[in-house]
């Protein structure tokens, strides 16, 4: 019998959980398009600080969020180990996209309602196409609530920081692990605790504990949850 891999996977977690390096590479594995959902309100973050416009104001930032000329492509060289890149207009914005000024607004971005809502068009359009992976807070829970195979991906406030000073040193930072733990702490706090489509495990998501996996065994372990399900 042939194996055919669930069509629509969806995977959310807390920030820095190791979404988007197990989403990309599974993506890779099966042949699929895959979105970091993250992206999207990132851009908007970033569109926003660019423009000196107020973050507080849903309204104004849904009416840009709609019209906004994102493009996100396959890496460019400059982008290889991120595994995409994304522009706005002729920018590339792939590493602006991470920079702490947008850390430290985009959950506030997200928070609001009329965004979100501008931006799910987009994200189901994509996932009604099939053959996708998807990752962020809200993929399992608003965004594809019927996907094929649902993730969460968990671990602990130390390891997540830790994962993202590794990463943040690759890419020439200096930040300290005890800045980064609060500024996690922070996301969690807001993207948790937020109204309109808060970070919740789905009741019908598989929930894996990161903490002492390494990324090899995670990957295994995702294989044979994927085999599992034939
Ligand atoms: O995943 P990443 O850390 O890049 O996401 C940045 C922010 O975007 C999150 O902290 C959250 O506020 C928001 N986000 C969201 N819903 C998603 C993906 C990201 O609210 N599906």
């Amino acid at each position: 019998m042939r194996f055919v891999p669930p069509s629509t996977i969806a995977i959310d977690g807390p920030a820095g959980s190791g979404k988007t390096v197990i989403g990309l590479w599974l993506a890779a594995h099966l042949g699929y398009a895959f979105l970091d959902t993250g992206v999207l309100y990132r851009a908007v973050a970033l569109d926003a600080l660019e423009a000196n416009l107020d973050v507080h104001d849903g309204e104004l930032l849904a009416a840009r969020a709609r019209a906004i000329p994102l493009r996100i492509s396959p890496p460019d060289e400059a982008d290889r180990p991120r595994g995409y890149s994304a522009y706005l207009g002729d920018h590339r914005i792939t590493d602006s996209l991470f920079e702490p000024r947008v850390n430290s607004v985009v959950s506030i971005v997200a928070a609001h309602r009329s965004v979100r809502e501008a931006l799910l068009p987009l994200q189901r359009g994509l996932g009604e196409r099939g053959r996708v992976v998807m990752v962020g807070r809200d993929v399992t829970t608003t965004v594809l609530p019927h996907a094929d195979l649902k993730l969460y991906l968990d671990a602990s406030i130390e390891r997540r920081a830790r994962r993202r000073w590794d990463q943040e040193r690759a890419h020439g930072s200096t930040r300290d692990v005890n800045s980064i733990a609060a500024d996690l702490a922070d996301r969690d706090q807001r993207d948790s605790g937020r109204d309109a489509s808060p970070l919740r495990v789905a009741t019908d998501a598989i929930r894996i504990q990161t903490d002492d996996l390494d990324l090899e065994e995670e990957k295994r372990l995702i294989v044979e949850l994927l085999e599992s399900r034939r």
